[in-house]
């Protein structure tokens, strides 16, 4: 299991990028995605509204303190894994990230407080050059799933596209 960590979440500022972090993270194969910092209804009700049509068991939740989130899914096993272009190189570590059956993959906002380097199992960096974490998140479940998130089908669709060189199709 994948569940995602976004981290001081701020609801106007941040309202794309946190809605585009769980838009990956359910794409690209995570299970769940965890907010912190603000709480923010719109934001969670918009990805329920996103699984509800395009399908999946995706879950979205808001939790006040990001401490009890890592520590509770640490005592469950999950390993805990921070993005941070100041980590290790996600191309040298994909395959000890493979290793665990689950995984907490936290991103960043705008400040990442100095425990939660301490409280991660990895640190991991996307090449250690500032970008976003969204691309980040990005890349990081593509080499932890190895390109097999592409195969992905979500169940109970109401919406499934059929690829089109042209236009826009449905099933
Ligand atoms: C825009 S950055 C801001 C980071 C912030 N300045 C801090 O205190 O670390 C937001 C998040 O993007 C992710 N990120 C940005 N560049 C990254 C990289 N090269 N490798 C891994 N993650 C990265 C991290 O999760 C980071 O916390």
């Amino acid at each position: 299991m994948i569940v995602v960590l976004r981290l001081n979440h701020r609801r106007e500022r941040d309202k794309r990028v946190s809605t585009h972090i769980g838009l990956v993270a359910r794409a690209f194969g995570a299970d769940k995605v965890v907010y912190t910092g603000d709480s923010d209804e719109a934001l969670i009700k918009s990805l329920q509204t996103v699984v509800l049509g395009w399908g999946g068991s995706f879950a979205a939740d808001y939790e006040k303190d990001y401490r009890k989130v890592i520590m509770d899914y640490a005592s469950k096993g999950f390993k805990i894994v921070h993005l941070t272009m100041y980590g290790l190189p996600l191309e040298e570590q994909a395959t000890n990230l493979r290793k665990h059956k689950n995984l907490l993959i936290i991103v960043g906002g705008e400040k990442v407080p100095g425990d939660v380097y301490e409280a991660a199992d990895y640190n991991i960096s996307v090449t250690n050059q500032p970008h976003s974490e969204i691309a980040a998140l990005a890349l990081t479940l593509d080499r932890v799933f190895k390109g097999k998130e592409f195969e992905l089908r979500f169940k109970g669709a109401q919406k499934v596209i059929k690829p089109d060189p042209k236009g826009k199709s449905f099933l």
